[in-house]
């Protein structure tokens, strides 16, 4: 069997059953909302969703380790296999009703991603990815936009929520893209977002805070649609690195340029 598919179906599994757990929690609206941070929520979905992924993944691999947003005190990945999972990637929108809210799974090897699956809720939109087998939805391959002139580009982003030191910034450089692009969106899941970067319905995407659970899966799959991936210095240190932007190569490098204009160097190397 080719490598990984095995990990792929692993995957496919916990995610299929995580969303059916996610939408029960949904239909019948039993859960409760904690703070983790300034509007930084949890639920007990998010917890035992977790539980339920994490149980999957260990019975068909249990020498892996796992990187998962609730449960997991990595700073940093080791060498050999590691699972990275956000059990509901989207979790504002979830405990709003609103439909946009995503299953993370990857799993990375010697520090690089070699597979990743992202299964949004509420559509069933499946995205997956094998390293160097090209990305697909729903069983059928994707890529990203051809798309070569920003004005005619729609850009997805996430709106800073906690962390507001680059507010300013942050706010200079929308209002550059609402005057020079064709639109900006802000779905809500930054998985969802970078899937959308490689299906071609969005041109590119930037977004700052960021953490390894919320891109590890999806930005193989904007790599493997054809599209770049990079922390906001041009470098590939985007899973820890906070700081990410993607897009076919031309929108990419667009907002890569922009954000080196609107987010001075001190900044981007804090
Ligand atoms: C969040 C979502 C959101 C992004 C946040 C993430 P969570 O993940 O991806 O789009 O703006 O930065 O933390 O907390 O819902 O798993
Ligand atoms: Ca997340
Ligand atoms: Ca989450």
């Amino acid at each position: 069997m080719s490598e990984y598919l095995s990990e792929l179906s692993t995957a496919k599994k916990a995610a299929a059953e995580a969303a059916e757990m996610i939408r029960r929690y949904q239909v019948s609206n039993d859960f409760t909302v904690n703070f983790k941070g300034k509007n930084d929520i949890v639920t007990d979905a998010d917890l035992k969703v977790e539980e339920l992924i994490l149980s999957i993944i260990a019975n068909s691999y249990p020498e892996d380790q796992v990187l998962a947003e609730e449960s997991s005190e990595l700073s940093k990945l080791q060498d050999g296999r590691t699972w990275i999972v956000d059990p509901i990637d989207g979790t504002t929108n979830f405990a709003h009703g609103f439909p946009v809210y995503c299953v993370s799974i990857a799993l990375w090897e010697d520090h690089k991603p070699k597979m990743g699956l992202v299964l949004e809720v509420e559509s069933n939109e499946r995205y997956a990815a094998i390293a160097g087998k090209g990305a697909y939805l729903n069983g059928d391959p994707i890529r990203v936009s051809e798309l070569n002139n920003p004005k005619n580009a729609l850009i997805g982003t996430g709106f800073p929520y906690n962390d507001m030191d680059l507010v300013g910034n942050y706010l200079d450089f929308l209002r550059e893209l609402m005057e020079n692009t064709q639109g900006i969106r802000r779905p809500g899941a930054a998985s969802y977002d970078l899937c959308c970067v490689a299906r071609g319905c969005f041109d590119g995407f930037y977004e700052y805070s960021l953490s390894p659970w919320d891109v590890g899966a999806a930005a193989l799959i904007v790599q493997e649609a054809g599209g770049v991936v990079t922390d906001w210095s041009g470098t590939d240190h985007w899973l820890f690195g906070e700081r990410i932007v993607a897009g076919n190569p031309e929108v990419h490098q667009f907002l890569l340029e922009g954000i080196g204009e609107y987010f001075e160097e001190p900044e981007l190397s804090s």
